[in-house]
Parts: C-alpha cells; structure tokens; sequence
C-alpha cells in the first residue's frame, strides 16, 4: 500500500520578512524550509509513520548505528519555479530510482517511487512559498536521505531505518555561477574502488573525498578530480560532481559507468541533448594522458563538471603537483549552450518535449 505523509503544521514558521530575505541572497545549502517529510522503517513491519512535520532535530541514541558504521545514502534534486509561478521537479523518478540502487548496495531498504514522489511532492506543496525566482538560477534543492537508526552496536544491516526529505532554498553551487573552476587531480587518494561503492549515493563517498578535496584547495582548486584507484588509468569523477570533455572535432566525452562513477541524473541529461546540439557523445574510458595531453595539443577544448547542484559549470584548468593544463579562453560554445538547453528545460523557457518534468504546484 502507498505511503501518505499526513501533515503537522509547524507552530513557528519562519515570517514572510524572514523567507523574503533568504530567498534574496540563499547561497547554497544554508537555509532550510518549515518542515519536513519522515518516514520509518522496520524490519517487522516495513515502512510506516510518514509524515509531514516541522523541520528539527532527530533524536538519535548514542549506540544508532550510523553514527557509527555510516549506512547512510541521500539524492539530490530541484524544484523549479517558473514565470507563471507554477513550480515542477526535474526528472524525480529518476533520483527515486537511484535511491533504490544506493539502498540495494547499503543494505537498506527499498522505498517505492511513489512513496518517494509522494514525500517529495508533498513538501514542496507544504513549503511552496519557499521556492525562489528563477532569476539569479535559484531553486528549492531537495535532498531526500536514509539512514540507519537501529540502537545495536553489531555490525549488521540496521533493523530500523529513518527516510526523510528537507528542502533548502539555494543559489548556485560555486559561487562564481559560471566563471570556470578550477579542479584539483589527486595523486594521493582515491575515491572508490572496483566492488566498492562509488555507484551508490552514500555518504562515505563524500567522507572519502574531503581529504583530497582539502588538498585542491590548498592549490587553490575548488573540486578534486579522481583517478581510478588501481590502474590509475582512468579518469573517474570530481568529489560531488561528474566531469566531461569537449574535443576541438565536436565530440563530448565522459568517462563510462565502471561501477565506481555515480550515475548521475545531469549527467544522463547532458548526454541526451549533446546530441540535439550536433556533438557527437563517447562514454568510454578517459585516461588521465589523454586528458592532459589533448588539453596541450589543443584537441579538447572545453571541459565542464555536472551535478543536481552544480548544474553544468566550466573547468578553467586541470592542476596536479606536476603542472597545470589549462583550458583555452574560447567563449565555451558547446559547455554553455549545454548548461543554457538544460537549464531552459528546467525553468519551463523551453517545451520539456521528453517529459523529464513533473509539476507540482
Ligand atoms: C548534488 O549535486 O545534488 C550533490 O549531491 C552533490 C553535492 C556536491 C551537493
């Protein structure tokens, strides 16, 4: 049967002053909405206890397992407005689905996509008055998590699971909007390993990758791009983002899903509408001489990052303690016309002819 998210109004929302000034100048990450979908499950009785409830603390024992094991998985995703006020959510089923995977991997459990869209669906209702302007590329990021909540300090799938959906009001990601960043390769560290769990949306991955995303910003580099652990052969992804390459012939590469790339949605996006913009796409193995040395022979030409918060953002160079590979200054004719197709779409400026959005106001 399908979950409803029955709703408690919180007492204390935040006043329309106090909305108005967030939505003014959000940032990224820093702000929250009145409420909050919550769903738990047992291994006795699945899923039950929805709802929707004013934002705040959970109270987690000393012993609950993901303090201390770190099972835990989240998504990301956006809610857009657009001119006409109506406010819709970019492809969801497939970040639902992705929460699946994630959970399959984690060992914990699988939340219907229906109870997924209802929680998520059900907040931006609630919260509506939350979701900003398009102007200055503002949106409601959603971020949907589980997390293992049993009170057993065995190391073991938990036998208790929380769900739940917040909702923060953000600007861009890189606060330089679309001026290029500039990305760190780590020798030092990797990401994930073949069999590990670099595919899953899991909080470890994150965890993982501060270290050598510290060190990018000791050089000055804000995103640290990773190469696969063992071989060190192939490029992988960027700490919280995928990456791909532009070719002076027109081609827009990507490293392949090995298993240890998180399959993200933009990512998925930006592969279908290259084709519409006359590139040619490879998914395929990028090693990291290819990358370095097409960039000094001129042979790619535009790089970019890509994620649900990040969008697309253009990479000004590639630094490692070796050197610095630097992008040529062209205008980034195919990276912005990518970032503008899809941020179209999103903001309702273009026909969504695939039906990738959902409306939900
Ligand atoms: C997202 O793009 O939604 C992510 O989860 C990545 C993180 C860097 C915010």
């Amino acid at each position: 049967m399908s979950l409803t998210y029955p709703l408690t109004r919180n007492p204390q929302p935040k006043t329309p002053d106090q909305v108005a000034s967030v939505l003014a100048d959000p940032g990224f990450g820093n702000y929250f909405t009145d409420h909050m979908a919550v769903a738990t499950w047992t291994a006795d009785a699945g899923w039950t206890d929805s709802e929707i409830r004013p934002y705040g603390p959970f109270h987690i024992d000393p012993a609950g397992a993901v303090l201390h094991y770190g099972q835990e998985i989240f998504e990301g995703l956006k809610a857009y407005r657009h001119a006409d006020g109506s406010i819709h959510l970019f492809r969801p089923e497939a970040n639902a689905r992705r929460l699946q995977t994630s959970a399959a991997r984690m060992m914990l459990p699988s939340l219907e996509i229906e109870d997924f869209f209802t929680a998520v669906t059900e907040l931006v209702t609630v919260d509506a008055h939350w979701v900003p302007d398009a102007e200055g590329e503002k949106s409601l990021y959603l971020r949907p998590f589980m997390f293992a909540d049993e009170v057993f300090l065995g190391v073991r799938a938990a036998q208790r699971v929380t769900f739940s959906v917040i909702a923060s009001p953000s600007g861009p990601y890189f606060a330089g909007g679309v001026k290029p960043v500039d990305i760190w390769v780590t020798d030092s560290y990797a990401r994930a390993g073949a069999g590990g769990t670099g595919a899953a949306k899991c909080g470890g991955n994150y965890a993982a990758s501060l270290i050598a995303q510290y060190e990018g910003y000791q050089h000055g580099c804000s995103q640290v791009l990773f190469i696969e652990a063992s071989g060190k052969d192939r490029v992988e992804e960027l700490g919280g983002m995928n990456v791909f390459l532009v070719t002076a012939d027109g081609t827009l590469i990507t490293p392949a899903l090995t298993g240890t790339i998180l399959e993200g949605v933009t990512r998925s996006s930006v592969l279908t509408l290259a084709g519409e913009l006359g590139l040619t796409t490879e998914e395929r193995q990028v090693t990291p001489d290819e990358l370095f040395t097409g960039i000094r022979e001129g042979r790619i030409t535009e790089a970019f990052s890509c994620g649900t918060a990040a969008v697309v953002t253009p990479i000004g160079s590639f630094r490692t303690a070796e050197g610095e590979w630097r992008l040529p200054e062209n205008g980034l004719p195919a990276t912005l016309a990518i970032r503008n197709a899809i941020l179209d779409i999103q903001y309702g400026r273009v026909a969504d002819t695939r039906g990738w959005m959902r409306r939900v106001v």
